[in-house]
């Protein structure tokens, strides 16, 4: 058991990002609600993500994290779960088949609905509301009733969250997700694009490495690897009044687990070392993420370290950078460093999204692609530099054919922006886009299998 640690410790800290409910009896009401609802995922499976999450601290496994910015419950809609499940399942495959490497799948899905805001106030045209945080606090019209947080919204967001949960256990464990399907995920603008092309043919590749298989007594029937799949589920653990409520002690291991997602991580906003949120995540079981962004200096990281992994355990804390393209060059290699030299096991994983947002000439908050690979591209080359692994990405990403991020192989340009942006708070990639930069990143881990295969062959020589 964590020393110190209730469920409702972190009451006792600096809260931020919170939003001021006005009735306190209605809010304590929904939380005594919650508290009887049943879990949305198992302490168990918790522990399974964190034993696969272990192995990409070695560069054994690599994680895949993607999802909506913000779910909404204006999108809730099952081909929208649907496709950007279809889309981490083609980039899972063309990691795990182009790079010979285990990817472990984590969506940013079934709970993600709280977001931090830069202020507390949003002014427009002279009128002063409070900010939208997310459909599970209040509603982004822009108007003062939408704008007051009520409690109610936990109860939709648990309940969305918990149908989100069931259809992707079903896709993830009833078929849809058996690799003899491969071909069949290619969403339908996806198909006439260079990216489609490359899938179609790895995807024709993959059947013939089936068929070989079968051929050997290998089939669906006989390995479940090839008819089902993982996958987890995760979102920023913002609003801590939910998350508590949702908390529960395991009955196998006595231990508290935060039963809203497999992982949560806490946000750029939220990591202080004495506030509520790194407070609340260390008592739980589950495996964490923290975002570290350009003003994490390496001794807050390796403090947050202590704090959210204090047994330094493998899998159990993911460090989520999000540096910029501009900067991963210079920020990231004193944060390995420190990591490294104290002999501390984290997943190194890369969020190229978060610090490349701009706003285009036409007035949108947007992304470059083109930025988007270079923070990733760098993110490899600091790891290659100081003899350390990248573990995983981190991705804000649809199914849906939007136009939110500049660029990509068929290029949304500044001028089609408008065409469909319809995030509810900041810009996704397409599933064409997030296609491109997996084949991207295959090719990298691909290159350095084979430079370990090649060190591996000579060390063996040299030692013969
Ligand atoms: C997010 O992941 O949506 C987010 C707000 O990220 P960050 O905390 O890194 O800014
Ligand atoms: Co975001």
């Amino acid at each position: 058991m964590v020393q110190n640690w209730q469920p409702d410790s972190w009451r006792s800290k600096p809260v931020i990002q919170a939003p001021t409910y006005p009735d306190a009896e209605r809010l304590q009401d929904v939380e005594a609600r919650l508290r009887r609802f049943p879990p949305l995922v198992f302490a168990g499976e918790a522990r399974q993500l964190k034993t696969a999450l272990a192995a990409a601290v070695n560069g054994e496994a690599f994680l895949l994290q993607g999802g909506d910015c913000a779910e909404s419950f204006a999108e809730f809609h099952p081909d929208n779960i649907r496709d950007t499940f279809r889309v981490m399942l083609q980039m899972a495959v063309v990691l795990t088949f182009g790079a010979a490497c285990p990817v472990v799948k984590v969506g940013r899905m079934a709970g993600q609905f709280a977001k931090p805001r830069s202020a507390d106030d949003e002014v427009r045209e002279g009128i002063t509301l409070p900010s939208y945080r997310g459909d599970m606090v209040n509603d982004m019209a822009f108007t003062s009733a939408a704008r007051i947080p009520d409690p109610e919204r936990m109860i939709q967001a648990y309940n969305q969250a918990a149908a989100t949960q069931n259809l992707l256990r079903a896709f993830a464990q009833g078929g849809y997700a058996d690799l003899h399907k491969v071909h069949q995920w290619t969403l339908d603008f996806v198909g006439d694009s260079p990216q489609g092309d490359r899938y179609k043919d790895l995807a024709c590749r993959l059947n013939e490495s089936l068929d070989f298989m079968a051929a050997c007594g290998l089939t669906a029937q006989t390995t479940p690897q090839i008819r089902e799949t993982e996958f987890f589920t995760s979102h920023e653990a913002l609003l801590l009044p939910y998350e508590q409520a949702m908390t529960r002690i395991d009955s196998t291991t006595g231990q508290w687990y935060d039963t809203s997602a497999h992982m949560l991580w806490i946000g750029d906003r939220t990591r202080q070392l004495d506030g509520a949120h790194v407070e609340f995540l260390r008592g739980v079981g589950n495996p964490l993420g923290v975002k570290a962004g350009p003003t994490t200096s390496p001794d807050d990281l390796l403090r947050l370290i202590d704090a959210l992994n204090p047994k330094n355990e493998a899998g159990r804390l993911t460090v989520i950078v999000r540096l910029g393209a501009d900067h991963v060059e210079n920020l990231l290699p004193p944060l390995l460093r420190a990591v490294k030299r104290e002999g501390r096991r984290v997943v190194w994983s890369c969020d190229p999204m978060h610090a490349n947002t701009i706003t285009s000439d036409s007035g949108y908050k947007t992304r470059p692609v083109q930025a988007i690979l270079r923070e990733v591209k760098g993110f490899f080359i600091a790891h290659q530099a100081e003899g350390t692994h990248a573990g995983g990405v981190h991705f804000e990403m649809t199914g849906q054919n939007v136009t939110e991020c500049v660029g990509g192989a068929h290029p949304v340009t500044d001028a089609n922006l408008s065409a469909r942006y319809h995030t509810h708070c900041d810009p996704r990639l397409n599933a064409e886009q997030a296609l491109e930069l997996a084949f991207l990143i295959a090719e990298v881990l691909k290159e350095q299998r084979l430079e370990r295969q090649k060190q591996e062959a000579a060390a063996a020589a040299a030692s013969t």
